[in-house]
């Protein structure tokens, strides 16, 4: 199983003022028998808090996955990038853009999020973009690499040759 940890980043949400469709949307994407989703937090879009939920989740939790939903595009609120960046140890670009490459096929907006992926010990956090639509198509279009991925983070990967 892998450990996750979901956050969703909303000003309107944190304030009890919009119901967290999307973080529901990933718990609902992500298959039961692979994924123990250990937490789930709503955090407004403030850059010390989204910092010290990724630490939390990473470090103390020891997740395996972290997922964050929303705070991706260019309103000046919108910091969940930055936060995700300040914690990284590595860079993992390939899967923001894949999520990026495979939604601009549905829609050219997907370019304005600024959705990263990054690795922080032996855990990948990656920005999905904020309403639910987004997140169905971006996690499910990463989602059967993933594990592939995960497995070799934590030191648990076979080969790779074979795909
Ligand atoms: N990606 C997908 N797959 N589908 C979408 O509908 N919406 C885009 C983009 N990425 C979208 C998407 C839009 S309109 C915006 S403004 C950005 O994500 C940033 O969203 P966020 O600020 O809610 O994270």
């Amino acid at each position: 199983m892998y450990k996750t940890g979901i956050i969703t980043l909303s000003d309107k949400g944190a304030k009890g003022e919009r119901v967290d469709l999307s973080g529901q949307k990933i718990k609902e994407l992500l298959p039961a028998d692979k994924y123990e989703v250990v937490s789930y937090v709503l955090l407004p879009d403030a850059l010390d808090q989204i910092e010290a939920e990724l630490i939390r989740l990473a470090d103390d939790c020891g997740c395996d996955l972290i997922l964050t939903t929303g705070g991706t595009g260019f309103s000046p609120r919108d910091v969940t990038p930055e936060a995700t960046l300040h914690v990284a140890d590595r860079q993992a670009p390939g899967i923001a853009e894949a999520i990026r490459g495979y939604s601009m096929t549905i829609t050219k907006r997907a370019m304005l999020s600024r959705g990263v992926s990054v690795i922080r010990g032996n855990t990948l956090i990656i920005n999905l973009p904020g309403s639910p639509k987004a997140v169905e198509e971006s996690l499910t279009y990463i989602l059967d690499t993933l594990e592939h991925g995960l497995d070799i983070l934590s030191g648990h990967g076979g080969e790779c040759a074979r795909r």
